[in-house]
């Protein structure tokens, strides 16, 4: 069965070492994801996006993601990734996900806590564990985009005050990172994550690390991040693959033939990420 990401993370935590949560967008990426866990003996968390869940369907993804944990007995968790409202994030705790981030960090600092604390009270009685957002993270994650000026760093003491009267189990920081690729070396505030780590004992996470040089990520892993968040770099993969595949052969229509290689340069990617974050070996 799915389980909560909330032991797992806690575990990573204390360990040292991160979670990586995948983005996966249907059958080909999630099961890539899966055999890269199974693999390398990992704790997994799959994790949608809203319009994913638009796409593929709660249903479809909740069975699919059971059906994974069901044929490769890991801890693995299915996440709702940045939820644009408490509705959908109900929606997807009643649908059995089984952690959910609801993402109030365009809202003002009050009503963030409101909507946070909402879903908080939610997911609590039904063993869901919820991840969210204080300052703001920039990029583009699918139709969630933040530009350089409303992209804001996380305040190390709101931080504290956020977590304490939201009750959340986890923290999406913004620290640097941003979504999708980066344009040159990104800028990292390692001080600020040493200071939100100071206030705080909840698993903290990093969102955007496509892109990111290994080193950086090791040395936010090194100094408290449990769960590391990574979509564009598989998605890159996934269509580069897929792309010069059909190129090359024009005819194929079989789409088991030609998803293969996309597939299985998904389910290498995941591996490096997985390794990276340290998880090898800690089902
Ligand atoms: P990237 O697309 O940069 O990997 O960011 C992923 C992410 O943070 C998902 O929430
Ligand atoms: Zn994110
Ligand atoms: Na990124």
């Amino acid at each position: 069965p799915l389980i909560s990401s909330k032991a797992m993370l806690e575990e990573a935590t204390a360990g040292g070492y991160a979670i990586a949560a995948f983005n996966v967008h249907n059958l080909e990426t999630l099961d890539a994801v899966m055999k890269a866990a199974w693999e390398e003996q990992a704790p997994v968390i799959l994790q949608t996006t809203p319009g994913t869940c638009k796409h593929a369907g709660i249903k479809y993804l909740v069975a699919m993601a059971t059906a994974a944990a069901e044929t490769f007995p890991l801890p693995v968790a299915l996440h709702l990734d940045h939820g644009d409202s408490a509705d959908l994030a109900y929606r997807c705790i009643d649908g059995g996900y089984s952690s959910v981030m609801v993402d109030g960090s365009h809202l003002a600092f009050e009503e963030n806590i409101a909507l946070v604390k909402a879903v908080v009270d939610y997911a609590r009685e039904r063993g869901v564990q919820v991840e969210a957002e204080l300052g703001r993270i920039g990029g583009v994650e699918d139709d969630l985009t933040v530009n350089d000026s409303e992209a804001a760093f996380t305040d190390p003491e709101k931080a504290r005050e956020y977590a304490e009267r939201t009750g959340i189990d986890s923290l999406a920081i913004a620290i640097g990172t941003a979504h999708g690729m980066y344009k040159g070396e990104p800028t990292i505030d390692f001080d600020r994550l040493g200071k939100i780590r100071e206030q705080m004992a909840i698993p903290l996470v990093l969102h955007g690390c496509s892109g990111l040089p290994d080193g950086m990520v090791r040395r936010a892993i090194a100094m408290g991040i449990c769960k590391i968040n990574i979509a564009t770099e598989l998605k890159i993969a996934f269509a580069a693959e897929l792309r010069a595949y059909l190129e090359a052969h024009p005819e194929e229509t079989d789409p088991r033939k030609y998803l293969k290689r996309a597939h299985s340069s998904v389910k290498d990617l995941a591996r490096v990420k997985i390794r990276l974050a340290g998880a090898n070996g800690k089902a």
